[in-house]
């Protein structure tokens, strides 16, 4: 074999790799949340894609300015017990929440308090 053709062997040895790798989703981790994330950041990051970039919920989960999710009902424990440990479904039928991954004590409390100046200021779904 020349030269040329080992070369042409490894880059595509490599690009089948790569292939392979990014379509295996089972063992997928999510996209690390940017160092110094705010709330909003972190919901976007790890929320968002089941509550709705605008939390008013999704095909694969609730809105989360509903009323069901005001702090007298669903506390803040709730939220942290949700996130760390996920959610056997209950309340809807989007299925269940599962834990969430890659995401900080610290995160958990900015998105929190993020979430409950949002449902604040934009008010719960009656
Ligand atoms: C993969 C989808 C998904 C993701 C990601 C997700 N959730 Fe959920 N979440 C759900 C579903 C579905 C439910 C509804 C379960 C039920 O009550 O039937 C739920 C319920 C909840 C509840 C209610 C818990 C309870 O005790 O009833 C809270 C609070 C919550 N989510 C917060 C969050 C926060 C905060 C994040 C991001 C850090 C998040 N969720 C990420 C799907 C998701």
């Amino acid at each position: 074999m020349n030269h040329t053709l080992v070369s042409l062997a490894l880059v595509l040895g490599l690009a089948l790799a790569l292939v392979a790798c990014g379509s295996d989703t089972t063992t997928a981790t999510p996209e690390p949340i940017p160092a110094g994330a705010d709330g909003a950041t972190v919901y976007q990051a790890r929320c968002a894609s089941c509550h709705g970039e605008d939390l008013r919920g999704t095909d694969k989960g609730p809105s989360q300015l509903s009323i069901v999710y005001e702090p007298n009902h669903h506390g803040d424990d709730s939220y942290r017990s949700a996130i760390r440990n996920g959610v056997a479904q209950h309340h809807w039928g989007f299925g269940n929440m599962p834990a969430v991954e890659d995401i900080t004590d610290e995160q958990i409390e900015l998105v929190i308090a993020y979430l409950r100046s949002q449902q604040e200021t934009l008010g719960f779904e009656r």
